[in-house]
């Protein structure tokens, strides 16, 4: 359904995530140039609900390209969460003369957008806004090339320390429930192994690993694990722990690089990707799109549901998996 769309929100929620700054600077531009008007939202859908709202034009967003976090600050908005603080929400935005969102997030934010879509007649565009990677129906989402470079850079340097004193280091890494971030940052910074929930729950992940060692001889070992727990198990320190127990003989010990890895500039390739993101943004809302996000397959720039995308179920590559297995040897 084709309408008029003269005034556009913008924001972000949920997590912030490098490269965020280029997406708000994309989606800006865009529809200036299309002769829009651009409404900032801040602190995502919490500032939907107490209207903090903020005019952009072009110039707002000049000097953001290269800065990490999100000019627009975010938030985890329980509020939204319940119909009373959507319909709150959706007054606002009647009241500020909103014609159309455009909400930039992760998981937990695009299905506050796919709830919000489903309730009231507005069109929302999602972008994918999150280190995690765990969106369905992008190769990549905005912030995860930024996130792994950074851990990666910060594993070059723990293993300095465990090629030194003969020790495993256990590297916790972000991704909520998925593994893209630790079987990733495994490969390119040469890591021994990688923890994660995608691998299979049948196999002990770590007996494996030791296994393997022994094969290999290795003194010091770096592996990344990812934060994901399942029923109580999983996370860096539960599996220096169990060294200690069932493997004495090994120095382990554990770093947890947490909200290091959302911070810094974003690399070049989040940048492009949050431009080509933020400007399809608006070209999809001009063919009438809705309710979709943007994603990039194969170096195309792709339409997908929201309620696809945030189904929580995409796959790991399983090449992904041999790749470490072998070239760890
Ligand atoms: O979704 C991004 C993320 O950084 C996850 O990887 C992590 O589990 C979570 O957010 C941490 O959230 P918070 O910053 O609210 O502690």
């Amino acid at each position: 359904m084709e309408r008029n769309i003269n005034t556009i929100g913008v924001l972000t929620s949920g997590g912030d995530a490098p490269g965020m700054n280029a997406a708000i600077r994309a989606v800006t531009r865009s529809a200036r140039y299309h002769n829009m008007n651009v409404v900032g939202i801040m602190r995502g859908y919490q500032g939907l609900i107490e209207k903090e709202f903020v005019k952009f034009t072009s110039s707002s967003v000049s000097n953001t390209i290269q800065r990490g976090g999100t000019i627009l600050k975010t938030a985890r908005c329980g509020a939204f969460m319940t119909p009373e603080g959507r319909k709150t929400a959706y007054d606002n935005m009647v009241e500020a003369g909103i014609d159309a969102l455009i909400v930039i997030g992760g998981n937990g934010s695009l299905t506050g957008a796919q709830l919000f879509a489903r309730e009231y007649d507005i069109p929302i565009i999602g972008l994918p806004g999150t280190i995690d990677n765990d969106l369905y129906g992008t190769d990549s989402t905005i912030g995860y090339d930024s996130a792994l470079n950074t851990i990666v850079e910060c594993v070059d340097k723990i293993r300095d320390t465990a090629n030194s004193h003969d020790r495993i280091f256990f590297i916790e890494v972000m991704g909520r429930d998925a593994g893209f971030l630790a079987q990733n940052s495994a490969i390119a910074s040469g890591a021994e192994a990688a923890i994660i929930p995608e691998d299979s729950t049948d196999v002990d992940q770590l007996a494996e690993f030791i296994e393997r060692g022994k094969r290999k001889s290795k003194n010091s070992a770096i592996v990344l694990v990812s934060e994901a727990q399942k029923n109580g198990v999983g996370g860096a320190f539960y599996y220096a722990e169990r060294i200690k127990k069932e493997y004495p003989q090994f120095d382990a010990r554990v770093t947890i690089l947490g909200h290091l890895q959302r911070g810094g500039t974003p690399s070049a390739y989040d940048r492009i990707l949050a431009s080509r993101m933020g400007y399809a943004a608006i070209e999809a809302l001009l063919e009438g799109q809705r309710n979709i996000m943007v994603g990039i397959k194969n170096d195309e720039i792709v339409y997908v549901p929201i309620s696809r995308a945030i189904k929580m179920d995409k796959p790991i590559n399983k090449e992904l998996i041999a790749v470490l297995n072998v070239l760890s040897m």
